[in-house]
């Protein structure tokens, strides 16, 4: 049933059961396992490492490229198996044992991981758990629907266990470009000058002899729980859309655009999906993860081809990628994390980067990790990479929160993901902020005016005047910049009755 997907004779003797596997784990070990949003998770071993942890204590240092599916991370989580956990989530579960103070959690730009871990900057990696669609008669590792950080686990561990996916089609084999920039500090530039360029292996190159198990498994990825747009996405996309007609319009750039980027979840990709009705035609995407709308707009043939690191689907589009999978070969790439977000090809492409903001000040910085300052969502994921380095860095969001009760446009942010100098421009609902070329005191009232929800636009102008009466760059009334997020803690909203 898998002999056509382990290619290496003497491999196969190496299979066997996830329960086998879990046995080569030890408490303190760093483990380095694959999955990027959802997608090309191990399926197998966290809940074999579960399983384990109910016999006896098991706590690991977990880094992974993203968020994993199947609520592995949740289960690990309640098992006490994560003692520490990089570069990034997005489960429920996990994130109570965050925000708990029960789990370590290093929330990480993603280029980064994998320069960190060769550098020696981290603890090395004991053991890599990669999710394949098969094994290359040199050993070679070909990924599943992510890469991720896989290829710099798989290289850096100890011993590598590789959880064949029977459900992972072998034709997968091949979207992959698997890239690690040299050493340094002679390295040379990364030979990439346009999105659709290859320039590596299509499976993780390791030594035959340092895969320790191969586990078989059959259960796919689990799908996108990204919402359908919505009234006020449709609003959002048409802003960016006319924006970025007014740019083809002004001679910056063609009618393709530049590369784009879209960030996670709901927001970015409904306002992608919204590009369909755009007039931009021969687009292509240089982005971490492809969501549906990606697929959406390689179907309409306006997107000639994209590049990311990650295929995250809902249920729906995946069993259509899969039916028509050879459609896309020529037209994705999936690449090592740290190239998909690498700044040096992020700044050489010039990216339009859209990312989704949980919150934005009134001068542009934004938030997009720690609701009410102290408590973390997701993780900041790839999206500083991208703000810092992009041609033109867009932030989105909804002007509101939680039925009216949270302004997402506030005084001050209570925490800064992405500071007011990686921002060029803000977009919610109601309209678009460009503030390019604009110092603090012009954007605030170009902010509240476009971006805030029409019933905090009254706070918000007093709170700016009063800002103004103190002077200085960035005006502020401290003993004020915060009020808003402790006025919801105690009153249940940030708007004055
Ligand atoms: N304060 C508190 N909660 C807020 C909030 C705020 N200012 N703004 C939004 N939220 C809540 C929403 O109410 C929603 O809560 P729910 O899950 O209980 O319904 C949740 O945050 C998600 O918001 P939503 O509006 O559905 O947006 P989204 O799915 O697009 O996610 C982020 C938004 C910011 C959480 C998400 O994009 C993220 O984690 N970003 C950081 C990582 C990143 O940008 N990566 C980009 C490269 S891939």
């Amino acid at each position: 049933m898998y002999e056509d997907r382990i290619r290496h004779q003497a491999l196969m003797g190496k299979v066997m059961s996830a329960a086998q596997a879990a046995k080569l784990f030890k408490s303190g070990m760093t483990v380095g396992m694959s999955g990027f949003t959802r997608a090309g998770d191990a399926k197998a071993l966290p809940l074999a490492l579960v399983e384990r942890a109910r016999a006896e204590p098991l706590n690991l240092n977990l880094l992974t490229g993203a968020s994993l599916g199947n609520d592995s991370d949740g289960l690990m989580a309640n098992a006490g198996v994560v003692a520490r956990r990089m570069p990034f989530q997005a489960d429920a579960a996990l994130r109570r044992k965050i925000n708990a103070g029960e789990v370590m959690f290093i929330d990480q730009h993603l280029s980064e991981t994998a320069e960190q871990l060769r550098s020696g900057d981290l603890k090395a990696v004991d053991i890599a758990v990669i999710e394949a669609v098969a094994i290359t008669p040199d050993g070679g590792i070909v990924p599943t629907m992510s890469v991720g950080n896989s290829a710099n686990f798989a290289q850096q561990a100890d011993k590598v266990i590789v959880e064949i996916n029977l459900s992972a089609p072998l034709a997968l084999e091949g979207f992959h470009d698997i890239y690690i920039p040299g050493a340094r500090p002679r390295r040379g530039a990364i030979p990439l000058l346009a999105p659709w360029q290859r320039m590596g292996w299509t499976s993780i190159p390791v030594h035959p002899d340092r895969i320790a198990a191969i586990v078989i498994t059959d259960s796919p990825d689990s799908p996108s729980n990204a919402l359908p747009p919505d009234a006020e996405t449709d609003a959002i996309a048409r802003h960016v859309i006319a924006f970025l007609a007014g740019e083809v319009k002004a001679g910056r750039m063609g009618p393709e655009l530049r590369p784009l980027q879209a960030g996670i979840g709901t927001i970015a990709n409904a306002v992608l999906h919204g590009l369909i009705d755009s007039p931009f035609r021969h687009m292509t995407m240089y982005s971490e993860v492809l969501q549906d709308s990606a697929i959406e707009l390689l179907d309409s043939g306006q997107l000639d081809m994209a590049s990311a690191s990650s295929i995250t689907l809902s249920a729906a589009m995946h069993e259509k990628f899969i039916r028509n999978i050879e459609q896309y070969r020529e037209r994705i790439v999936l690449r090592p994390q740290e190239i998909s977000n690498h700044p040096e090809v992020v700044r050489r492409l010039g990216l339009i980067a859209l990312n989704t903001a949980l919150e934005f000040d009134i001068y542009g910085n934004v938030n997009s990790t720690h609701v009410g300052g102290t408590h973390m969502m997701n993780g900041i994921g790839g999206s500083g990479d991208f703000a810092r380095n992009a041609q033109i860095s867009m932030f989105v969001s909804k002007s509101v929160a939680k039925g009216g009760a949270i302004s997402s446009v506030v005084p001050f942010a209570a925490h800064v993901d992405h500071t007011e100098h990686d921002v060029d421009v803000l977009v919610t609902e109601w309209g678009l902020a460009d503030l390019r070329g604009l110092a603090p005191r012009e954007r605030a009232p170009l902010i509240i005016e476009h971006c805030a929800h029409p019933d905090y636009r009254p706070q918000l102008r007093a709170y700016l005047a009063a800002a103004l009466k103190r002077g200085g760059q960035t005006p502020h009334v401290l003993e004020q910049a915060l009020s808003w997020h402790a006025r919801y803690q105690t009153e249940g909203s940030m708007l004055v009755k």
